[in-house]
């Protein structure tokens, strides 16, 4: 379905909140009765069991690859409206097979075209693997996703040259739409953390989103629990946070 909007939430940079940042947006469109399918290509699999899909039973990514199944086929419903894709160690036996393959970078977005999710959600790992450039390579928009810390600035420039070398080897890939900042609220009391904004709005100028996603305890809590945050703690401040970055991430679609 041409209308369908993949997004892949990405950083080299491990721990700064891509599956964070995943699992809230998927909730809150599914809350909205937004059709949405969240696919973790990352063995981890933290979105998933965040939203209450454990891995340890039943069809997962991997069969995408290794018994060439379709997205119906491994797809785990979490409400009517939300699907989720788990994934496990054998998401890494099957980028092994899939490296074989001819057309390699392209096996999910051949398998999402054949779906209507209005809105798919890609959480990967922190890498720039083949799993990594599947998902980029599906995606109509994809964000960056960091802390203001010297090494997730260097995941994002890792992240950007990973897609300035898909677009030379020209495979289709989408432009950077935004930068996702997590956890200002602590890294700006720092010198270190100012510094680091100044030098993320002078290298992505334009691209830095208004809406930061703060740290709360809640997003922690809430996660561990597999609990949707609105039900974890209905008064949670984290909730108007969480609402305001997802209005901004699809303004940006
Ligand atoms: N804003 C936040 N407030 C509170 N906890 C947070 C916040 N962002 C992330 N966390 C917590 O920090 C940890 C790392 O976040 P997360 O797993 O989303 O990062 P990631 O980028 O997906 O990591 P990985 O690269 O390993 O997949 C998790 O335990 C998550 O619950
Ligand atoms: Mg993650």
């Amino acid at each position: 379905m041409s209308s369908q909007k993949v997004i892949t939430f990405a950083n080299q940079k491990g721990g700064v909140g891509k599956s964070t940042i995943s699992a809230l947006v998927a909730q809150f469109l599914s809350r909205r009765n937004v059709k949405t399918l969240l696919i973790s290509v990352d063995s981890q699999s933290n979105s998933p069991s965040w939203l209450g899909i454990k891995n340890n039973q039943g069809k997962e990514f991997a069969d995408l690859v290794i018994q060439d199944l379709e997205i119906e086929d491994v797809v785990h419903p979490v409400n009517e409206y939300l699907d989720v894709i788990p994934n496990s160690i054998r998401g890494n036996t099957a980028e092994l097979i899939l490296a074989g393959m001819s057309n390699r970078e392209l096996l999910l977005k051949r398998k999402l075209k054949k779906t209507d999710y209005e809105i798919v959600i890609l959480d990967v790992a922190p890498s720039i693997a083949l799993g990594t450039a599947n998902a980029i390579l599906a995606s109509t928009h994809i964000f960056l996703v960091s802390l203001l810390e010297e090494a997730s600035l260097r995941g994002l420039a890792t992240i950007s040259s990973k897609i300035n070398e898909l677009k030379e080897n020209e495979l289709p890939v989408a432009d950077i739409t935004g930068i996702i900042l997590n956890r200002t609220n602590i890294s700006l009391r720092s010198g270190h953390g100012k510094m680091c904004m100044q030098m993320v709005e002078r290298n992505y100028n334009g691209l830095v989103l208004d809406n930061y996603l703060l740290q709360n305890i809640d997003l922690t809590n809430a996660c561990a629990r597999g609990e949707f945050l609105e039900d974890y703690n209905p008064q949670s401040k984290a909730i108007d946070n969480a609402t305001s970055l997802t209005n901004e991430i699809l303004e940006r679609l």
